[in-house]
């Protein structure tokens, strides 16, 4: 029955850590997928969550399929701001998500079902993401039956955004009403965001040019190790008044990688009649999942409505990001140290959680074959899987990738 069917391609992020966990080599360091590890490379539950899971449970019931509501407005106004007006005159429709993944998955089946916007064309928008994008963003949208393009997004010579190319391409080759991809901060993979100068360019293209925004927030807190300063740019375009998408990932800032928790947010104009997009998404998600899973929010949403919580959860972004920066900061230097040929200050401008390093494909390869060091093939290292003991192993290697 199933002899037609061919092997799927490895996926380019997640295939990478499989073939991590079958390398039998101890001294093996996995830097392919975006997740915390402290300074002794071990996952890492945050002491504030640590702290909520002691409370019980309290029961185990199914939860509605726009998931708790308290969790889904803390998310809103997380990421919008406590003032937001979108909040306050009740324009903001929030479901929670199967963390950010399920958020852009159940908005890309929205808009394929519903985002008709130019009576004149009958052809869908398209999505446009940046190049280069999260690995999953393509497949994410493609697999709702959208048509995904890329904008230039990166340069590699400056090892920064390319915000005059990015400009251009928006007015110039992006049609009118299509929906684009941002990312909130912390730009995956290339850990390059925009400046805020060049975040108001932006605006005023998408404002002209009547496209729809879909924020993808995955690391606010993460980038800067302030929530606030993260969420800039979000904020900046709900002030805008413009409608837009927005989704959220609680997966890195409260380390609930596996508890897939997450929002999908709909800031709206005041005429959307917002019952109607709520209960639309409702049914894409009871014909997908049914319902949510509970603990993980469970625990966000205690985090996020109790002050107290709040602030012990802020003071240990603040150490994560501090971290992270550490490790930029420890690498950049040991490569400086060994003279491997080659500028490596990007290493330390880039934010977030990963490094585009620059190296090539076959570098890569060759890490992983020679020194058991596993990254994503574009050349992308997470800086938050380094730790003070694997620094110096990974600077190694790339001297030795490099001079090779
Ligand atoms: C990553 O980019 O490594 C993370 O966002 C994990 C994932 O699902 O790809």
């Amino acid at each position: 029955l199933w002899s037609h069917v061919p092997s799927a391609p490895p996926d380019s992020i997640l295939g990478i850590a499989n073939l991590y966990r079958k390398d039998p080599e101890k001294k093996k360091l996995n830097l392919s997928v975006g997740a915390y590890r402290d300074d002794n490379g071990n996952p890492c539950i945050l002491r504030v969550v640590r702290k909520v899971e002691q409370e019980p449970a309290p029961d185990h019931e199914y939860i509605p399929m726009a998931g708790i509501s308290l969790f889904c407005q803390a998310a809103a106004k997380l990421i919008l701001g406590e003032n937001a007006s979108s909040i306050a005159e009740k324009r903001v429709v929030t479901v929670q998500s199967l963390s950010g993944t399920g958020a852009l998955r159940v908005g890309a089946e929205f808009l394929y079902r519903f985002y008709h916007p130019n009576p004149a064309n009958t052809e869908k928008p398209r999505v446009y993401i940046p190049r280069p994008s999260w690995g999953n963003h393509r497949k994410v949208f493609e697999s709702a039956g959208l048509k995904v393009s890329e904008y230039t997004y990166f340069d590699p010579v400056t090892c920064d955004v390319d915000a005059k190319g990015l400009l251009e391409d928006l007015k110039n080759n992006v049609p009118s009403y299509s929906v684009i991809v941002l990312h909130a901060c912390a730009h995956n993979p290339t850990g390059a965001d925009p400046s805020e100068e060049l975040w108001k360019e932006i605006l005023q293209v998408v404002l002209q040019k009547q496209l729809l925004v879909f924020f993808d927030s995955a690391y606010q807190g993460f980038a800067s190790g302030d929530l606030e300063k993260d969420a800039f740019a979000v904020r900046l375009f709900e002030q805008s008044g413009i409608e837009m998408l927005v989704a959220q990932s609680f997966a890195k800032n409260m380390g609930l990688y596996g508890e897939r928790v997450g929002a999908l947010s709909f800031i709206c104009k005041d005429t959307c009649p917002v019952d109607a997009v709520q209960s639309q998404l409702e049914t894409i998600i009871r014909s997908m999942y049914s319902s949510p899973p509970a603990n993980g929010a469970r625990i966000a949403c205690r985090i996020l409505n109790d002050p107290q919580l709040f602030q012990e959860w802020k003071q240990e972004l603040v150490e994560m990001s501090a971290r992270i920066q550490n490790m930029r900061k420890l690498l950049y230097e040991a490569l400086v140290s060994r003279k491997t040929p080659g500028d490596w200050s990007h290493i330390t401008k880039q934010i977030g959680m990963f490094s585009f390093t620059g190296l090539n494909a076959k570098q890569v390869r060759y890490l992983r074959e020679k020194h058991h060091i596993y990254m994503t093939e574009d050349g992308r290292a997470s800086m938050a899987g380094l730790s003070r003991e694997t620094v110096p192993m990974f600077a190694d290697a790339i001297h030795d990738a490099v001079t090779n």
